[in-house]
């Protein structure tokens, strides 16, 4: 069976043992129990055999609100932000006239864009100061209703917007009659954040995600938020009315009430192990850090002067069973100048990155 270049499968490296798992950003940290128990409780119940509400567990939906910090909000459980992203783009492809948004990137939801016949403006943001999409470029490039796809923090560079920033972009949004939907899913690993819904709650959609910081990507579990009258605009006939897994939203209330105990913990370690790749990648003498420090659980090292490219750089590593993933996924235009390191991962994992890293930092020749 093959799979499309777009979608890579990776399916041959469940198979090893031996991968040190830093190229998807996952969550690779010993579970919390209370999320442990309450899968094995599901499953125990049987609630594979069931389906779930069509917008998600009432607890669950408000229990997202409250992490969110904007209680107004309404909320639509989804199969991952992915599905969420898809259905928004879909949705609103009638009301719109273009996608806007940043390379580097992620590039699903132009593509989903596209399927509904939308064209993309992308702006070349690697070169740029912040390394983020900033309201003056979104106005050369904006158009009467457009849809803006904001991640925030941006993977893969780690970038993320400061308040004022976002209030120029809703600036933009507003004067246009655009919808902003705001990627938030590495917004836990921040050390401060923004929302635009709360700046641009008229037509700003947040969308979420259990994949990134309670290490949930296996269950496809995620949402979208907006107002309830926004939010209705676009869920009169949704992607999954049948629910998305039951088994997976038990696991995932179970993480939301353990939030504030498991965060801190999380978030330490995420920190220090961004400091020690910076550290390590400075030490080696092979590239440089992009954005430090980064605001996700990821970085991007730019490779420039190396010898190596990021694929070839990428395929050499995986050799050493050390995934981590080449610019040229998430950046057509500057792709090969960079590659993006995960960190949400047993330090014991970083020094196996380091030693693999090191051991290439002669250039693609030794
Ligand atoms: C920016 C961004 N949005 C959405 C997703 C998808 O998240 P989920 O696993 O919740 O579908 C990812 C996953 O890597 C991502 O990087």
């Amino acid at each position: 069976m093959t799979s499309t270049a777009a979608a890579p499968s990776f399916e041959a490296l469940l198979d090893r043992d031996d991968i040190v798992w830093m190229g998807q950003n996952t969550n690779h940290l010993e579970p919390l129990p209370e999320v442990v128990e309450a899968l094995e409780r599901s499953v125990a119940r049987r609630e594979f055999q069931v389906y779930a509400p069509a917008a998600g567990l009432s607890e669950l939906r408000a229990l997202i609100a409250d992490d969110l910090g904007l209680p107004g909000l309404d909320v639509w459980v989804t199969d991952g932000a992915v599905a969420g992203l898809h259905h928004l783009c879909t949705a609103l492809a009638p009301r719109v006239t273009q996608v806007v948004t940043s390379d580097p990137g992620w590039p699903w939801p132009v593509r989903f864009g596209a399927l509904a016949g939308l064209p993309a403006r992308v702006v070349s943001v690697y070169d740029e100061p912040t390394r983020l999409l900033q309201a003056d470029r979104l106005a050369e490039v904006v158009e009467e209703r457009s849809l803006l796809y904001l991640i925030d923090p941006l993977n893969p560079l780690g970038s993320s917007y400061t308040r004022a920033e976002l209030e120029a972009i809703v600036e933009v949004a507003r004067a246009t009659s655009s919808y902003v939907v705001h990627d938030c899913t590495y917004r836990h690993f921040a050390d401060d954040h923004t929302l635009a819904a709360e700046l641009y709650p008229e037509r700003t959609f947040t969308t979420y995600s259990f994949s990134k910081w309670l290490g949930l990507a296996g269950l496809r579990l995620g949402a979208v938020a907006a107002t309830p009258e926004l939010l209705a605009e676009v869920m009169a006939v949704p992607a999954n009315p049948l629910g998305s897994s039951l088994v997976g939203q038990r696991a995932a209330v179970a993480g939301l009430r353990a939030r504030d105990r498991w965060l801190p913990a999380l978030r330490a370690t995420n920190r220090a192990n961004l400091r020690r790749v910076e550290e390590l990648v400075a030490a080696s003498g092979l590239g440089e850090v992009v954005v430090s420090p980064a605001q996700g659980n990821f970085l991007a090292v730019d490779l420039a002067g190396s010898g190596w490219g990021s694929d070839a750089l990428c395929a050499a590593l995986l050799e050493d069973g050390v995934f981590i993933r080449p610019g040229t996924y998430q950046s057509p235009l500057h792709g090969e100048r960079f590659v993006k390191i995960s960190t949400s991962v047993p330090p014991a994992w970083i020094e196996r990155f380091a030693d693999a890293w090191t051991a290439r930092a002669g250039g693609p020749t030794r």
